[in-house]
């Protein structure tokens, strides 16, 4: 039986590729970077599927250099992918949801406690040999209990990250299309609006999905209504933040700091955040844990031979091309 020829942008974790190479003939890109649009282009050419990653654009152009009959995206987020593109086209895209709810939570939390509590200003600090006895005044950070903690978002992410709070006996507000009966009766959490969790809370996790309409949904004026000892943290997406006035938030002291997984134009990112100790800055590893990305890569893999096969793939963003 012939297989069905599949593009996969990225080397991914090699069980999920064994896998795939059981059901299909597989091009992986070789090289351990991100493809230019032109390569990914010449990838797909004659190829059946699709496996990418939310580095690659995937347009109308590349989906017309080829006679694709599936995208597998493997990330939650597909901002990435021109869905509506595809749909016209006919062409599934599917994504990960689920599989790396409580990394991204986690890392969330890891931010928040490395901004609150200066662990890399600590660990800098130690590294240049400036440490030279307990200090009464030394790196000051502040305490979680009895703080309000803000969740701009409270789907699959912002509801575990809401949840993993329990232990540090916070307040919690959050936002969100839908009342969140889980985090009411779990933590009595308070739906509010966005100025007041703004106004109120001392920790403010994004986790919205990027739409256009969420593009910059935290900009100066939100900034300005920040709490000055307050903590920003957004591992989502980058553009949901206007990372300039971030700088001059940080910067002029109109909040006490940020920890932020995610940039608005990735790689890049505003060259004045590196000069700034009130901001922690990863390099996007919400979902980087063994488990999670073995999990991620599996899920793309059996959605992309779902889609190969004629099926609605289990995690279909697009179903109505199947209408
Ligand atoms: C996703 O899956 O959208 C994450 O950003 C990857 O870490």
């Amino acid at each position: 039986m012939e297989k069905w020829k599949v593009f996969v942008t990225r080397k991914l974790p090699q069980k999920a590729l064994d896998w795939l190479g059981e059901k299909c003939e597989l091009e992986v890109n070789p090289e351990n970077r991100i493809l230019k649009k032109e390569e990914v282009i010449k990838g797909v050419k004659g190829k059946d599927g699709l496996l990418c990653l939310l580095t690659d654009k995937i347009d109308a152009e590349v989906m017309d250099s080829a006679d694709l009959k599936m995208i597998a995206n493997y990330a939650v987020g597909f901002d990435n992918v021109d869905v509506k593109a595809a749909t016209k086209r006919k062409i599934p895209v599917s994504n990960t949801p689920g599989v790396l709810t409580d990394a991204t939570a986690e890392l969330a939390w890891a931010l928040l406690f490395s901004m609150a509590r200066r662990v890399v200003e600590g660990d800098k600090f130690c590294r240049a040999g400036k440490y030279k006895g307990w200090d009464p005044m030394l790196l000051l950070g502040m305490d979680l209990k009895g703080k309000t903690l803000g969740v701009v978002g409270a789907g699959r992410i912002g509801t575990a990250f809401a949840l993993k709070s329990r232990g540090f006996g916070l307040k919690v507000l959050y936002t969100d299309k839908r009342k969140n009966e889980l985090l009411e009766k779990e933590l009595g959490a308070k739906q509010v609006e966005l100025r007041e969790l703004l106004k109120e809370a001392d920790f403010v996790s994004i986790h919205t999905t990027l739409t256009p309409k969420t593009k910059h949904l935290i900009g100066e004026k939100e900034l300005r209504i920040m709490k000055p000892k307050a903590i920003l943290i957004n591992a989502s997406r980058g553009p949901m933040l206007d990372e300039k006035a971030l700088a001059r938030a940080l910067k002029e002291g109109w909040i006490f700091g940020a920890g932020l997984d995610v940039y608005e134009n990735e790689p890049e990112m505003e060259p004045e955040l590196l000069d700034l100790d009130n901001v922690v800055l990863l390099p996007h590893l919400g979902s980087a844990t063994e488990e999670t990305r073995t999990k991620m890569a599996l899920m793309a893999a059996e959605n992309l031979v779902a889609g190969l096969k004629g099926g609605v793939p289990p995690n279909c963003v697009n179903p109505e091309v199947f209408e």
